[in-house]
């Protein structure tokens, strides 16, 4: 019988521009959910979850079609049974969707919805852009006050300042309709006699997309950027005195910003009030940390009625590697009261039966089971800032006791078995009292 030779199987490896979040680095997640939750708390923003998969004509639709994130970056497929579908390459649209779909139009207006989740761009990966990131996202949908705007913004400045990170924000109106659309021909005639200056991307955007124009990273384009028509020299008086209302609201929220004609966002759908959010004294040489605007006629794009909004989202992976270059420390999870060791195998099991009873009576307790010595299992316990261990060794069966520990003096003291959650409790309630 001729034998099976084994083959040594390949390994399969992450996918490209994919990123694993190992334990060590949630500490930083856990950080910015918790300054993100609050601030939801504190603005009285409710959680909203959308799939992470739409119809792609979702965003060809808002988005935009011309656009880098639809036109190059969506993942999409045929499903089985025939439907188009993307992977969300961003929220905002996902959520004013839903917003439609379940008639909040008829709840007390604005509805203000928050989100956290992975977004989907296949971009060309570097640092701080991957093809799966996350963003959070604060909506605020039915409100055309440039109050909201104001305080919109106001809540991601405020966020990374809480975080730690000194962040300025980088402002433009793109106008509304009426204005934009009279703004682009003098844009367009701008552009005219420079477009073999242009770079090959330029020259589209020209035709397709002008405002875009604005934006281009590369250096010849940027110059000729800067020396463009500016969009706010030719707002309408509406659009006018809604941005300049923005503006006061900020000076008077010490929020720190910087006018910057040059930001008209990669995504088609925003009208008015557009912003990015980047680290003080890296303008322009960094990517964002986050961005927004208004979308006032996003809905109706999505067949709703006529609703304005306004809304930003920040990129989590970013403002983590801001904080560790920025070497900010976040706080370590020292979620733990009691340690439950034990030495021997009949103590294990009494002490197993001893940690699911606390447990059951929420007690923050933690062990180590495999670990067979002591000094492992008290170095555990150390870690985990545990401030009580409990000790069970074959002389604490037989006599119907535990040793109790107190970690940070060293004391140890006998206790009747009977008798360890109450104990437990009123030593913990006096730590509490003492801290
Ligand atoms: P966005 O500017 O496309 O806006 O994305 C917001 C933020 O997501 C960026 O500033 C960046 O921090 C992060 N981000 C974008 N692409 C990547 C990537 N490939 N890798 C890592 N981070 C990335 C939006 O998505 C809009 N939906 C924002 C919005 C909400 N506007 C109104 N409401």
């Amino acid at each position: 019988m001729a034998t099976k030779k084994k083959t040594k199987k390949t390994q399969i490896q992450l996918v490209k521009g994919m990123k694993d979040i190992l334990p060590d680095e949630q500490l930083y997640w856990q950080a910015i959910k918790e300054k993100v939750f609050k601030a939801a708390r504190d603005y009285g923003f409710s959680r909203i979850d959308t799939p992470a998969v739409e119809f792609t004509n979702l965003f060809k639709r808002t988005v935009g079609e011309d656009t880098d994130i639809v036109s190059k970056e969506m993942y999409s497929f045929v499903t089985p049974g025939g439907d188009k579908l993307s992977l969300r390459p961003e929220n905002t649209a996902g959520v004013v969707r839903a917003y439609i779909e379940h008639g909040m139009l008829n709840l007390p207006q604005p509805v203000k919805l928050f989100y956290v989740g992975p977004q989907f761009r296949h971009d060309k990966p570097q640092a701080g852009r991957y093809r799966q990131f996350w963003q959070f996202g604060f909506e605020a949908i039915g409100d055309d006050d440039p109050v909201i705007d104001a305080q919109v913004i106001a809540i991601s400045y405020n966020i990374l300042k809480e975080l730690g990170l000194e962040t300025e924000v980088q402002i433009n109106s793109v106008g509304d309709k009426e204005s934009r659309s009279a703004y682009m021909k003098i844009l367009k005639q701008y552009y005219q006699d420079k477009k073999k200056d242009l770079c090959v991307d330029c020259k589209k955007r020209l035709t397709k997309n002008p405002l875009r124009l604005l934006d281009c990273k590369v250096a010849k384009c940027r110059e000729l950027a800067l020396e463009a028509p500016q969009m706010v020299d030719h707002l309408s008086d509406d659009a006018k005195d809604h941005f300049m209302a923005v503006l006061e609201y900020l000076d008077e929220m010490e929020v720190k910003y910087n006018l910057d004609p040059t930001i008209v966002r990669g995504l088609d759908y925003y009208t008015r009030t557009a912003w990015e959010i980047v680290e003080l004294g890296n303008e322009g040489k960094l990517q964002a940390l986050g961005g927004g605007g208004r979308y006032d006629d996003l809905a109706e794009l999505l067949g709703g009625r006529p609703t304005p909004a306004v809304g930003f989202a920040m990129g989590m992976e970013r403002i983590i590697l801001k904080m560790q270059e920025n070497k900010i420390e976040v706080p370590k999870i020292k979620d733990y009261d009691v340690f439950v060791a034990q030495l021997g195998i009949e103590a294990r099991k009494k002490a197993m039966k001893l940690f699911e009873e606390l447990r059951e009576d929420d007690f923050r307790v933690t062990e180590s089971m495999s670990k067979k010595g002591l000094k492992d299992q008290m170095d555990i316990a150390n870690k985990r800032g545990a401030k009580y261990t409990l000790i069970m060794g074959q002389k604490e069966i037989s006599d119907g006791t535990v040793l109790i520990r107190d970690m940070e003096s060293g004391v140890q003291e006998i206790i009747d078995y009977k008798k360890v959650k109450n104990e437990l409790r009123k030593r913990l309630e006096k730590k509490n009292q003492d801290a």
